[in-house]
Order: C-alpha cells, then sequence, then structure tokens
C-alpha cells in the first residue's frame, strides 16, 4: 500500500513557481506581439485577375489516326502565333479528358488546374493565366517575361520559345487525404492523359510541342501560390507552330 505523504512548499520551491508563472505571462504577452505577415507565395492564387474569353475551339484539321502517327516530341517553335480558337482547343481538351476520366476525383473536389504561359497568342497579352473551363475564359493570374528574359521561367529554354506552356498542377494534399499514397499516382495519371489531350489535339491542329514535366517550382510558387502540396505542378505541355526547319 503507498502512502502519499504532503511536502511543505518552502520558499525555494515558492519562487521557483512563481517565476515560473512569470515566464508564462511573458509568454502570453509575446504571443500578442504583431503577427507575421503570410509570404504572398504560400497565399492562394489571385483570382481578381481580368478575364479573356476565348473563342469556340478550333475543329481539327488532321484525323485521329493520323494524328497518332505525327505525334513526336518537338521543341522548336516558329514565331507564329497560335490562334485562340487554336489555344481554346488545347485547354478544352485537356479539360474534358480529366472530366470524362474521372468525374469522381472532380466531384469531390479534386479538380486538377490548367495554368497557361501564353506568349503568342493571338488576342491574349504575354502573360500567365488561370483556365476556367466552364466560362471558357482566362484569368489573369500574374506578368512573366517576354524574349530572352522568358528562359529564366523554364529548365530547357527551347520551351520560353514556345507559343504557350500549359501547366497542369492539382491538389496533392487533397489528393493523398482521400486515397492515401495512391493519390499522387492517381494524380500524376489524371495531368499524363490531360496533357497528351492537349498534345494530339494540337497535332490535329497542325501543330507541335512536347510533354515535359522538367518545372522549375519556384515560378509557379511565387506566381500563382502553387505550394508544391496543395497545389502541385505535374506536367507541362509546351505548344506552337513547327520552325521551318522542322516542318521538312
Ligand atoms: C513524365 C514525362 C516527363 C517528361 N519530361 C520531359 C522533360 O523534362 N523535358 C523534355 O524535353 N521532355 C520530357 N518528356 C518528353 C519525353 O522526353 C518524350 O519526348 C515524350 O515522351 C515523347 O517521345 P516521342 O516523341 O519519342 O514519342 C517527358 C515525358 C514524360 C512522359
Amino acid at each position: 500500500m503507498t502512502t502519499t505523504t504532503e511536502t511543505p512548499v518552502g520558499d525555494d520551491r515558492l519562487r521557483l513557481l512563481e517565476n515560473l508563472m512569470a515566464d508564462t505571462r511573458l509568454d502570453a504577452e509575446t504571443a500578442r506581439r504583431p503577427l507575421s505577415p503570410v509570404p504572398a507565395h504560400l497565399l492562394p492564387a489571385p483570382d481578381e485577375g481580368p478575364l479573356t474569353a476565348l473563342p469556340a475551339p478550333a475543329s481539327p484539321r488532321v484525323e485521329l489516326d493520323d494524328a497518332l502517327f505525327a505525334r513526336t516530341s518537338v521543341r522548336e517553335y516558329a514565331t507564329t502565333p497560335l490562334t485562340g480558337a487554336e489555344l481554346s482547343a488545347l485547354l478544352a481538351a485537356a479539360d474534358r479528358m480529366d472530366a470524362r476520366g474521372w468525374p469522381g476525383e472532380r466531384a469531390a473536389g479534386l479538380d486538377l488546374e490548367f495554368y497557361l504561359a501564353a506568349w503568342r497568342v493571338t488576342g491574349v497579352d504575354t502573360g500567365l493565366y488561370r483556365y476556367l473551363p466552364g466560362e471558357s475564359a482566362l484569368r489573369r493570374v500574374a506578368d512573366i517575361p517576354d524574349g530572352p528574359e522568358a528562359e529564366e521561367l523554364v529548365m530547357q529554354r527551347e520551351f520560353a520559345r514556345s507559343a504557350a506552356v500549359l501547366v497542369i498542377t492539382g491538389n496533392l494534399a487533397g489528393a493523398l487525404t482521400r486515397h492515401g499514397s495512391h493519390g499522387h499516382r492517381l494524380l500524376l495519371t489524371r495531368a499524363g492523359a490531360a496533357g497528351h489531350a492537349a498534345w494530339l489535339t494540337a497535332v490535329r491542329l497542325r501543330l507541335v510541342g512536347t510533354v515535359f514535366a522538367g518545372l522549375l517550382p519556384h515560378v509557379l510558387r511565387e506566381r500563382a501560390g502553387a505550394d508544391g502540396y496543395h497545389r502541385a505542378a505535374l506536367f507541362a505541355f509546351a505548344a506552337g507552330h513547327p520552325a521551318p526547319e522542322s516542318t521538312a
């Protein structure tokens, strides 16, 4: 059997307790200090940018069978701009692929997002945009450099010479919560399907390009709040007209 004996609180212990309480008060006081601002790159992407309406998607000019045989990676581009209708077709194809393939994920709030770095698209100023599929429009998110300075945005400089780069992002945090580690694989599969849908659509419009995953994380983090977890860049597609030497 155990007995508890009460130890009388001596002066030393009292002083120790008082000091501890003083520390606690100090801690509470410091907690009231002015809060640090959250850096812009950890905030959600701005959603107030001006909208650019897109025309109806351009119709394919090449049969799918022929496009499948013609599809090959092209990394050199002419300076000819894409039309708004061509761009609209690429974006709509990427979104449609995901909507048809993974409706359950989207119903759960886990949409893919489509960002566009546009350099040469008729009717679309140079800039970074988020595609709004429901409105068939682009929301301007940030400025981006043009010309040689655009090469800072990409790991391979040739992609900065494309007419536009589509970057597909997904909510990794949400996908992992919903599916466990399978969520990451699922996001990559969805982004791959959407990127290739955009690519085949480009080929059917006699455009060229390549899919790629070599993205610089800081570029979208600083401009679109892509923290790599709640919004993670997954895959990309660079599009343009073929450079004269690659048309032969
Ligand atoms: C997941 C993935 C990542 C890729 N990353 C890059 C890349 O960072 N840079 C690049 O030039 N191409 C990249 N590619 C494109 C491939 O190198 C290759 O060009 C493409 O798969 C098509 O090959 P093909 O033209 O021989 O059919 C990537 C492709 C895939 C599927």
